[in-house]
């Protein structure tokens, strides 16, 4: 019987992660979200996943410690004091640094400073301590593996190859967050826990929503040198899509097969697209 923790499951991916492996009614899915009444209400208006006794939804804003902690306690209720996976979905993609190349960010520099820390607190820092506080949970499950969900954009031979300018200061907390992944895996590689980072490839959720015209002609740009990289590429996965590949490669990774500490496309491979 298989259990998760997913966080940011109110919507885009981590609602989807919630939604795909709580059909299984053997899985027992826990999802953190900022918001539990919202969350409640979105479930209980949703066809598919109403009356879903499996999932149980719990709320804390990562960025807060005891709130984490106590979510920790309350999934050992839950689960009866064990986890099998933890899927770090939550996370936040910037604005300020989405269209415009990092030089020019420049002319803001309070709002580089700002964006750069709000980044590091939700995509870097809360995952430190969500590891932390639901390792020993972890150390007593079945499956033993934890999921980071980074981005290509993340990968500075993509980077390099193809000029890829937006999304500097996301891209860096990204970063961070793979390398951090790396660390967990040497040091509880040995205990048998799995840490992967995967990219989900480009996922519409609305994040160009707000885009203005000239944005979005940027964004073009960028789709271009997408289909520069991969020609078969026609525009972004539903989340459907994504998190479909993205659950094929977690079921797939192991550490007997090389993936403790990787950094992985939703093929899971270095083909981000
Ligand atoms: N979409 C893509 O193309 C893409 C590509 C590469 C990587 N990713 C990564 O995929 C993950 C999911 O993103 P998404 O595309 O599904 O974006 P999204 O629709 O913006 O969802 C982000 C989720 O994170 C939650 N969240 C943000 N800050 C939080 C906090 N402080 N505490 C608790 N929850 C918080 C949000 O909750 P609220 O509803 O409360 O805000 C929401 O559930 C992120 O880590 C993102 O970086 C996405």
């Amino acid at each position: 019987m298989p259990s998760f923790v997913i966080t940011g499951v109110s919507r885009g991916i981590g609602y989807e992660f919630l939604r795909q492996y709580s059909s299984d009614r053997n899985n027992t899915v826990v999802g953190i979200v900022r918001n539990k009444p919202a969350t409640d209400k979105k479930l209980a208006e949703d066809p598919d996943l109403k009356g879903r006794t499996n999932i149980h939804i719990l709320q804390a804003d990562v960025t807060n410690y005891n709130a984490l902690k106590a979510a920790a306690e309350d999934t050992a209720k839950i689960t009866g004091g064990s986890l099998d996976y933890i899927i770090a979905n939550a996370g936040i993609v910037t604005q300020f640094d989405a269209y415009d190349p990092i030089g020019k960010l420049g002319d803001r520099p309070e709002l580089v400073t700002k964006t750069l820390r709000d980044l590091f607190e939700v995509n870097v820092i809360a995952n430190v301590h969500l590891f932390n506080l639901f390792m020993p949970l972890i150390l007593k499950g079945q499956d033993k593996k934890v999921i980071v969900i980074s981005s290509g954009f993340a990968d500075p031979v993509f980077t390099n190859k193809y000029d890829v300018t937006p999304g500097s200061l996301y891209s860096a907390s990204k970063a961070a967050i793979n390398m951090i992944v790396a660390k967990y895996s040497a040091q509880y590689k040995q205990d048998g826990v799995l840490f992967l980072a995967i990219c989900p490839g480009m996922v519409e959720v609305g994040h160009y929503k707000d885009a203005t015209p000239e944005q979005i002609q940027r964004v073009g740009g960028l789709m271009a040198k997408f289909v520069e990289y991969a020609p078969h590429f026609k525009g972004p996965d539903t989340p459907e899509q994504s998190v479909t590949a993205m659950r094929s490669v977690i079921a797939n990774a192991s550490i007997e097969k090389g993936y403790g500490g990787d950094f992985v496309s939703h093929y899971g491979n270095k083909q981000w697209l």
